[in-house]
């Protein structure tokens, strides 16, 4: 049974795209926030894999990234007893509650999209599923009467669209869809690259030695560590103008251990950069060892094909009923 006690009135619901290895930045900045979430909102998190092909996708790729994202969502501390996670493409009435809504959306109203302009002018060989990606994502977001939507900034304008549409809708036929808010997500601690601690850590970075990724190797981890950049003092202190490698690697210890910044400078007074340097890879590869562990059980296992398959089961329901009501309201019956 499903354990939403704390704050079971009011419902989240957010989609993750399936794209390349997560990284300990994505894991201290938003992961380690939706844990925290899950404690006071019934909470909907979905593998948003049909926005994923809307640029293009190795398949083989993609197919084992959504896997594998699932089972290490999982293995980073999302409860299932807790969120509903599913995958986007095993519940075919987004695709079709989307369309409907695309028959309500302006054309001009979507032209005006800030994502759409911004990655159409750097490939003009673009497809129409780009064009329609926000009404998907409204789709997405109405289908389940949702109260908020928890994304970071550059995704604000498509949960407004998602608002605009659905008033538009419930103006035209008749109270249909609960009209959700947008929940901007605050930056959780920027961790920074490893090589070069002035540029954010990235997925995309080209330097894999600036980068952890959760599943890395472990003695990978230790020596990408051990050989981050720091500066020519030698004293432990938060000063991320002066000090960005040592800084970065104090926010890693305050996110990983719940302490303070002095605290961590206490501890470390006198101490030289390379104990420092040990402490932090000790501490990263013993959350890495958990997540990892975790991960290896699940990614071949049947649980997380119960899961997935329990879960879609109870979103097809609800999203269904979303689309007969849509139906009904627009004349599409016999
Ligand atoms: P991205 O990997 O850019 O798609 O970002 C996914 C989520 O992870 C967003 O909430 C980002 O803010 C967060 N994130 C990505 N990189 C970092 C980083 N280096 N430090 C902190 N948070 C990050
Ligand atoms: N478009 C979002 C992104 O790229 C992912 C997403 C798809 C989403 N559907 C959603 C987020 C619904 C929130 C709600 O990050």
């Amino acid at each position: 049974m499903k354990d939403f006690s704390a704050n079971i009135n009011k419902t989240i619901l957010t989609g993750i795209q399936p794209s390349g290895v997560i990284t300990l930045g994505n894991y201290i900045g938003a992961i380690k926030q939706m844990v925290k979430m899950q404690d006071e909102f019934k909470s909907y998190l979905f593998i948003a894999d049909m926005h994923a092909i809307t640029v293009g996708q190795d398949p083989l790729q993609l197919h084992e990234n959504i896997r594998s994202l699932v089972a290490l969502y999982l293995a980073c501390g999302i409860d299932p007893n807790k969120n509903i996670i599913f995958i986007q493409s095993e519940n075919e009435y987004h695709a079709n509650i989307s369309w409907l809504l695309e028959c309500n959306t302006p054309f001009g109203v979507l032209s005006r999209m800030t994502q759409f302009k911004d990655k159409s002018s750097k490939n003009v060989n673009f497809y129409a599923g780009l064009f329609t990606y926000p009404v998907l994502m409204a789709a997405d977001i109405l289908a389940y009467d949702v109260d908020y939507v928890p994304v970071g900034i550059d995704q604000k304008q498509h949960v407004e669209l998602a608002r605009n549409i659905a008033e538009h809708f419930n103006k035209k036929y008749g109270k249909t869809f609960k009209i959700p808010d947008v929940y901007i997500t605050k930056e959780g601690t920027k961790i920074m690259d490893l090589v070069d601690p002035t540029k954010k850590m990235s997925k995309s970075s080209k330097n894999p030695k600036g980068i952890i990724h959760l599943l890395d190797d472990p003695k990978e981890i230790r020596k990408k560590i051990m050989g981050a950049t720091t500066d020519s003092e030698c004293e432990i202190k938060f000063d991320l103008e002066k000090k960005p490698g040592i800084s970065n690697l104090i926010n890693i210890c305050v996110a990983l251990t719940g302490k303070d910044i002095k605290d961590i400078e206490q501890e470390f007074q006198g101490k030289n950069y390379g104990e420092f340097k040990k402490f932090v890879a000790d501490l990263v590869l013993e959350e890495m060892e958990g997540i990892q562990k975790r991960y290896n059980d699940l990614i071949h296992s049947h649980v997380l094909d119960e899961i997935l398959d329990e879960n879609i089961k109870i979103t097809r329901e609800i999203a269904k009923k979303k689309f007969m009501l849509m139906k009904e309201k627009m004349g599409l019956y016999r």
